[in-house]
């Protein structure tokens, strides 16, 4: 077997994209109370700010910010831009996984990424990425499930909520709030056949009115208001983070050379030896 033949060819960023291509062929605006959570607790007050959103195809957070900021959303999706642009939202289709992202350096004051980490194939280029275009000091907002939602993941372990706050520590950014959001019950693989029935996924797959537009009331499905409810500050301080269905993390771009930097320690014989040692 000659070397070429025994390595896996990687795909590539237009086949990843095709993936995707009609991930919102179905825009469900059930999200849209998740969104509005993350506005009024992260994001209050807002103005004057240059905000991207990777993920945000169906909308994201960035439409309820794009009156007083300067908005530009990023998806893989293609159904997921075209979407955006017909929200008349500045955005691209763009692959974080393998893809620069279409700023220079440090000209984001706020990056956004919600429920997006788990879906990318190389999630250290995306961080890279990210601490490059956002200035020094400007704000990350990123969001990933549970695993006990029963999320399918490419790197499983990473998505333990410590985990995946040690990752981005370790990449150099301040850890400042992590802030559950939603619940998961106990026994969840057991209770989720009984909330999710065929009639509610047939439901769900019908396209909401949009927010704002005046096709009629959004209508969010009881799953959903009763994850809205539980994330009210008197749940969130009794129910225990394992159970939260989701976290945000609240970062600061410290170090914007904190990824290089970590790939350094790892690649130096030091940490080996560190390593040898304990
Ligand atoms: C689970 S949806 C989350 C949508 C929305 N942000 C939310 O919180 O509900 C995952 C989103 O990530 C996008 N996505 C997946 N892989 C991506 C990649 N490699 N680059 C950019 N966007 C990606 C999908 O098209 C989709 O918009």
């Amino acid at each position: 077997m000659t070397a070429s033949q025994s390595v896996l060819p990687m795909t590539s960023a237009t086949e990843d994209k095709s993936s995707y291509a009609q991930y919102f062929s179905v825009v469900h605006h059930y999200h849209q109370l998740r969104f509005q959570w993350i506005v009024k607790n992260f994001l209050k007050g807002v103005t004057g700010q240059r905000v991207a959103e990777v993920g945000a195809g169906d909308g994201g957070v960035i439409q309820f910010l794009r009156e007083k900021n300067d908005v530009f959303g990023l998806d893989i999706s293609e159904t997921g831009v075209a979407y955006l642009k017909q929200l008349g939202i500045n955005s691209a289709l763009v692959d974080a996984s393998s893809e620069p992202l279409p700023f220079d350096d440090a000209q984001i004051d706020i990056f956004m990424m919600f429920e997006v980490f788990e879906h990318l194939k190389n999630p250290q280029h995306a961080v890279e990425e990210l601490q490059r275009v956002v200035k020094q000091g400007g704000k990350i907002l990123l969001s990933i499930p549970n695993p006990r939602t029963g999320h399918q993941y490419l790197y499983p372990s990473l998505f333990r909520f410590r985990a995946f706050k040690e990752y981005l520590a370790n990449n150099g950014f301040t850890v400042n709030r992590v802030v559950p959001y939603g619940f998961v019950p106990p026994l969840w693989p057991l209770v989720k056949p009984l909330v999710f029935t065929k009639k509610r996924i047939e439901l769900e797959d019908k396209p909401m009115p949009a927010v704002g537009k005046e096709t009629g009331k959004p209508h969010f499905p009881l799953t959903t208001r009763l994850n809205y409810a539980s994330s009210a500050p008197f749940w969130t301080a009794i129910k225990p983070l394992r159970y939260a269905w989701l976290c945000v993390y609240e970062l600061t771009n410290t170090d914007p050379q904190g990824s290089r930097k970590l790939f350094d320690r790892v690649a130096s014989r030091e940490s080996h030896e560190n390593a040898a040692k304990q």
